[in-house]
């Protein structure tokens, strides 16, 4: 038997680094996704495949995860080790990682991979809750991430377009119709270095820095708004206005401020999304304006149409 689960990465649309001072941000599931396959082995071992690496313990080593050298991949002995307690079973397991979301550019691949190791492995035994697979993969994130957030994982899972700050997540009712042109730098960043960057920033800076938090705050505000009325050229505005703001506590690069404003001479708006200091940007385009973004940015970027994903964690094989 296998088991199969499907879960999509995710952009942020407003409010990276200011959430992390309490300012709400806003994210979006996007429909580039991670399919995990898993199935039992004859043998006692733990096996994964990805497109990243490979790895395979003893069953025996479960229980001793810091001896696991791949870090990336410790999370999903966590997953394995916590789902075979639960269960109260001993066998090996075979897991098989699939992505098209481009990894380390900041669209969520590492947090949609731990929903996605998640609910492949757990149906093995028993389908779980959305719930239940997102609390386990949160857990599983904090193995190596200990300030993980926990709000990409609960956009890959859930779907859509929420809010979310320190209090927790909230859906945001929305039948968009909008889609992404993301662009990568190719710049290799550090989201870790490029917050602790903006907390130097913060600290020089104090009163300009909590003015630019509640200017953050506005933004989240008319956004919110503007999403229920899909008013695309208010929303584009805003976007560019966010982007303005992450201009001002310097985690643009040049080559992002090219991709920026090749982008905004199509699209709605752009900015970065996530951390920054490489990574990717994303332009706020529907039908009449994603061809002619996507050709320009082609010229000097990797680039590609991304759309709002509302399906979040899907399992693919019948219950
Ligand atoms: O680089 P990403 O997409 O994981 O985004 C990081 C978002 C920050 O606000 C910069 C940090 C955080 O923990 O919220």
């Amino acid at each position: 038997m296998k088991s199969i689960a499907s879960v999509p990465g995710k952009v942020i649309l407003f409010g990276e680094h200011f959430v992390v001072y309490g300012i709400k941000a806003i994210l979006c599931a996007i429909d580039k996704r991670i399919t995990v396959t898993s199935q039992f082995l004859d043998e006692p071992k733990i096996r994964i495949k990805s497109e990243l690496g490979n790895a395979e313990i003893d069953l025996g080593v479960l229980s001793s995860l810091n001896s696991i050298s791949t870090r990336f991949m410790k999370p999903f002995f966590y997953i394995v080790k916590e789902t075979l307690k639960e269960f109260n079973v001993n066998k090996g397991i075979e897991i098989i990682l699939k992505s098209d979301i481009p990894a380390g550019i900041g669209l969520g691949s590492s947090s949609a991979a731990c929903v996605a190791v998640t609910a492949s492995v757990a149906g093995l035994f028993d389908r779980k809750s959305k719930e239940q697979v997102l609390k386990r993969s949160i857990e599983s994130e904090r193995i190596i991430f200990k300030d993980a957030s926990g709000a990409d994982s609960s956009v890959s899972t859930f779907g859509g377009l929420m809010s979310y700050d320190k209090n927790g997540f909230e859906k945001i009712d929305s039948k968009n119709n909008f889609s992404f042109i993301i662009a990568n730098s190719n710049q290799v960043h550090n989201t870790r270095e490029v917050v602790l960057k903006v907390s130097e920033f913060k600290n020089k800076n104090e009163k300009l820095f909590a003015e630019m938090c509640k200017q953050e705050e506005g933004l989240v505000r008319e956004a919110l708004l503007r999403l229920k009325e899909n008013d695309l050229n208010k929303l584009g505005s805003l976007i560019s206005e966010n982007q303005e703001l992450l201009e001002k506590i310097n985690v643009s690069t040049d080559r992002l401020d090219l991709l920026i404003k090749e982008a905004s001479k199509t699209s709605y708006g752009a900015k970065i999304t996530g951390a920054g200091g490489g990574g990717c940007i994303i332009c706020l385009v529907d039908e009449s304006n994603a061809m002619a973004t996507l050709e320009n940015l082609k010229k000097i970027s990797d680039c590609f149409i991304a759309k709002i994903d509302f399906g979040g964690l899907i399992y693919c094989n019948p219950s």
